[in-house]
């Protein structure tokens, strides 16, 4: 594998996925790391991260020297050529202006590993404030740009390589073609990686970490439980006990899918706790939506704690698992993760419930966790599961919720997923859902008048949710499911398209 340690550069994540993307494993590493602890994952290679200090300022991060001479071969990328350069007696220094952008690259040697056969000019990103002016004793200088007279430098004798443009960003022309010949020709990477040796590499951590003790999962009938779930059982099978707790504001038969999908077809151990009662009981006459999240919220950990406390009392439960993706870890800092993310995908748990957490997707990004669960033989409708929100259809029905309301948002949303599938747009659309806003409106059927409910139509693209864009669903489309809501489904008379971006509108209406 190809590790690469962080300097905090927001293109970090890009570095680690281009490198999978070819086949080799790479993980992003806190740059506080030793050399010793290097030495122990004996990597194929190690590359060093941009980021946005000056190696100058105060707290600057630093590096383990001894990293530089372990013979493993090296890149620096920004900071990290800039870090190198400092370390070994050249010279950094602020430039004039900063650089930010495209720029035209000149490669200046014949023998230039990094480049390959690419040629000897091409379009590259830049972004920094200092640079390198002066390279240590014993490097070249491979290439430079018009404002940038040390833009790549090269140390062949050490393996040690920098470049002060960024190979990750897609804006260079030939970036890829660089980590490539970096990976394989330089660090002689295989490039075996795959999702089918990930599977069994990590079923052997598992078995390892958790010997004959007991492990329990929460599952929510998302992607990343479930693959997490159908993952564990093929580790330690019956050693695993899921709790899903079904808080009655599910979509339409989604509780019992869940059961019979992982629990009939894949073997998983699941207790079903139906609370529909109470969460309605908890939910009645209330109509704030940060009073309907909470209340939600606190129900479904206190339930999870009941059912865990039930299990660990009686069976030894020693792990806690949980379906924590590698943004995550990143978002939380290379630095703090373990200790930031214990516990917070079920909340409350109590302390003298001393878990050990298994979080086998901590290195995944979400599409490989996909591709893991295709690869695990789980269908399409779990693997590419559009993302739903923990309170569920509880933040979809506006205002108070009834049964009557929830009916209403079950069933129009049904119709909508099963339209937008039938269209081939399941998979272009990040999310798409109804919403049922407390209004009534005037309307004519048959001959009679109504007097009936609106269903708001939302759908979205989007990258993470963080922010989205209303999705352009063709009119035909969007006609045949008004059309279909209405007739099919009782008490509503109007269907409305949701026409807003993410902000100002959120992607949710509470
Ligand atoms: P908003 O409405 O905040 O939604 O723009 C962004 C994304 O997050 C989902 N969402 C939630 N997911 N618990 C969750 O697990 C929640 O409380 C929650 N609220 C919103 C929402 O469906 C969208 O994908």
């Amino acid at each position: 594998k190809i590790i690469v340690l962080d300097y905090g550069s927001q293109f970090n994540q890009l570095i680690t996925r281009r490198i999978r993307e070819f086949g080799v494993f790479s993980e992003l590493l806190s740059h506080r790391i030793t050399a010793d602890e290097v030495k122990a994952i004996n990597p194929k290679g190690i590359i060093l991260s941009g980021g946005p200090n000056s190696v100058y300022a105060d707290n600057a991060f630093d590096i383990d020297e001894e990293i530089l001479n372990l013979g493993i071969p090296v890149l620096g990328i920004c900071y990290g050529m800039q870090l190198i350069t400092h370390k070994l007696g050249g010279k950094v220094e602020g430039a004039d202006k900063k650089e930010y952008g495209k720029a035209e690259l000149n490669i200046k040697l014949d023998e230039a590993p990094l480049f390959g056969a690419t040629p000897k000019n091409q379009v590259v990103w830049m972004s920094h404030g200092d640079l390198v002016t002066e390279v240590p004793a014993g490097f070249e200088v491979v290439a430079t740009s018009n404002d940038c007279p040390i833009a790549a430098m090269q140390n062949r004798d050490r393996q040690i390589y920098g470049v002060q443009f960024h190979p990750e960003v897609r804006h260079t022309e030939y970036g890829t073609d660089l980590l490539k010949q970096f990976a394989f020709d330089i660090c002689g990477a295989a490039g075996d990686w795959s999702m089918e040796n990930f599977i069994e590499i990590e079923i052997a951590k598992i078995r390892q970490q958790v010997g004959d003790k007991k492990v329990l999962l929460g599952l929510s009938g998302g992607v990343d439980s479930s693959v997490v779930g159908v993952l564990l059982q093929k580790a330690i099978g019956d050693q695993l006990t899921c709790i899903f707790v079904d808080h009655g504001l599910l979509r339409k038969n989604e509780g019992d899918q869940v059961m019979e999908m992982l629990g009939n077809k894949f073997g998983l151990n699941i207790i079903r706790v139906d609370a529909k009662d109470r969460f309605l009981d908890k939910l009645a006459g209330v109509r704030d939506p940060e009073q309907k999240r909470k209340i939600i919220g606190n129900e479904f950990v206190y339930l999870f704690d009941d059912e865990a406390k039930k299990i660990a009392g009686s069976k030894k439960v020693s792990f806690l698992a949980q379906g924590t993706l590698y943004t995550d870890v990143i978002e939380s800092g290379t630095e703090t993760a373990q200790t930031i993310k214990s516990h917070h995908n079920v909340g409350g748990l109590p302390d003298d419930m001393d878990f050990e957490l298994i979080e086998p997707l901590n290195t995944l990004f979400k599409d490989e966790v996909r591709a893991l669960g295709t690869e695990l033989g789980m269908p399409d409708d779990i693997v590419w599961r559009q993302p739903f929100p923990g309170p569920g259809l509880g933040v979809r029905v506006l205002g108070e919720i009834t049964e009557e309301k929830l009916e209403i948002v079950r069933e129009s949303d049904a119709i909508l997923r099963e339209e937008i599938k039938i269209a081939g747009l399941d998979r272009d659309i990040w999310q798409y859902f109804t919403v049922l806003p407390g209004i009534r409106s005037v309307g004519v059927m048959g001959d009679g008048r109504t007097y009936d409910y609106t269903i708001g139509i939302r759908a979205i693209t989007s990258i993470d949710g963080m922010t989205a864009d209303f999705a352009r669903i063709p009119w035909d489309v969007l006609q045949k499911i008004s059309v279909r809501i209405v007739n099919e489904v009782a008490h509503v008379n109007r269907i409305v398209y949701d026409i807003t971006s993410k902000p100002p509108a959120t992607v949710e209406w509470e």
